[in-house]
């Protein structure tokens, strides 16, 4: 494993190796144990988009590893000056010992591992959130023990977290059901591979999809980079909506998770949302973790 580009690129063995090292490492720090398995290595973030969660959780997590955390926003990187990726790339290289990019086009952060000679974490494109994905499946293991037979569904947009998740849910043997409107899917060819490598559905009605789940999953329905098309997606997206109903349909005790932030009223009701809040902020908690451990496997 030398980036992390999409989940996709991963063994089912690697991502254990990964989830089993954050678990590790989540022990560690709530023991108050901190070992600088990345002393003095640098890591860049290049953020093309907002962020809260994975801003801080690499930050505080490269320094936690003995390591430093550089932020880079495109608004001061010549990158938004229009210097092309495979000269920033061959640059950086240089100076750091890996780089996480958050931008628009997965075909950037794959340029950029193309041409740069560090390792590339992929900490959102329009495409895929694979850390995103790690931590929730570790915030799933941590709470169900184990991913044998259970269900995961996601409501809503299908976008970049759904594509992630049902490559990530595929991968570690959960069956994957998805309700979206007719027009926004997931990724064509991501769906034909869930369906030739797993258990996998996707439907227009949400009860349906979310029938004896053990995971419910949802996201926003505007994602960033799509807000001139929110009146439209709030029309489109009406009726996909994680609440209580939704719940009844799924496996009793079953979770609810979501990759925030959250927009309570539109694809989760407000009252889901704060039953649910240990395992959504435990999640959000997990990013950390995980990550550390991502960055262990690629920069040690
Ligand atoms: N879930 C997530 O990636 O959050 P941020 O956009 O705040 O980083
Ligand atoms: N789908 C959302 C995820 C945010 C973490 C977006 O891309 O904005």
């Amino acid at each position: 494993m030398k980036h992390l580009l999409k989940l996709g690129d991963l063994s089912r063995e690697e991502i254990l190796t990964i989830l089993n090292l954050a678990d590790q490492l989540k022990y560690e720090r709530q023991n108050g144990i901190f070992r600088p398995y990345l002393k003095g290595k640098k890591l860049g973030m290049i953020f093309q988009k907002s962020s809260t969660r994975t801003r801080v959780s690499f930050e505080t997590g490269i320094y936690e590893l003995g390591g430093y955390g550089l932020f880079l926003s495109n608004h001061d990187l010549q990158i938004g000056r229009g210097e092309p990726v495979e000269d920033t790339a061959r640059v950086l290289s240089r100076y750091l010992d890996g780089v996480m990019i958050r931008t628009f086009a997965q075909k950037e952060v794959e340029d950029f591992a193309k041409y740069g000679s560090i390792p590339v974490i992929n900490g959102l494109t329009d495409y895929c959130h694979p850390c995103q994905v790690l931590a929730d499946l570790m915030t799933i293991r941590e709470r169900k023990g184990s991913f044998k037979g259970l269900k995961m569904c996601f409501v809503g947009d299908g976008n970049n977290m759904a594509n992630s998740l049902m490559v990530g849910a595929i991968k570690t043997g959960m069956a994957f059901s998805i309700a979206c409107p007719k027009g926004y899917e997931p990724d064509a060819e991501l769906v034909k591979w869930a369906k030739e490598n797993g258990e996998f559905m996707m439907t227009e009605d949400v009860e349906t999809a979310a029938h004896a789940a053990d995971v419910i999953y949802t996201d926003v329905w505007a994602s960033m980079g799509q807000e001139g098309e929110k009146e439209n997606r709030e029309k489109a997206f009406k009726g996909y909506q994680v609440n209580a109903e939704v719940m009844k349909a799924a496996n009793e005790g079953a979770m609810v998770l979501h990759c925030l932030p959250a927009h309570r009223g539109e694809e989760i009701t407000a009252d889901v949302f704060e039953a649910h809040a240990d395992e959504i902020f435990d999640e959000a908690e997990n990013r950390l973790h995980a990550q550390k451990a991502v960055m262990c496997k690629l920069m040690k």
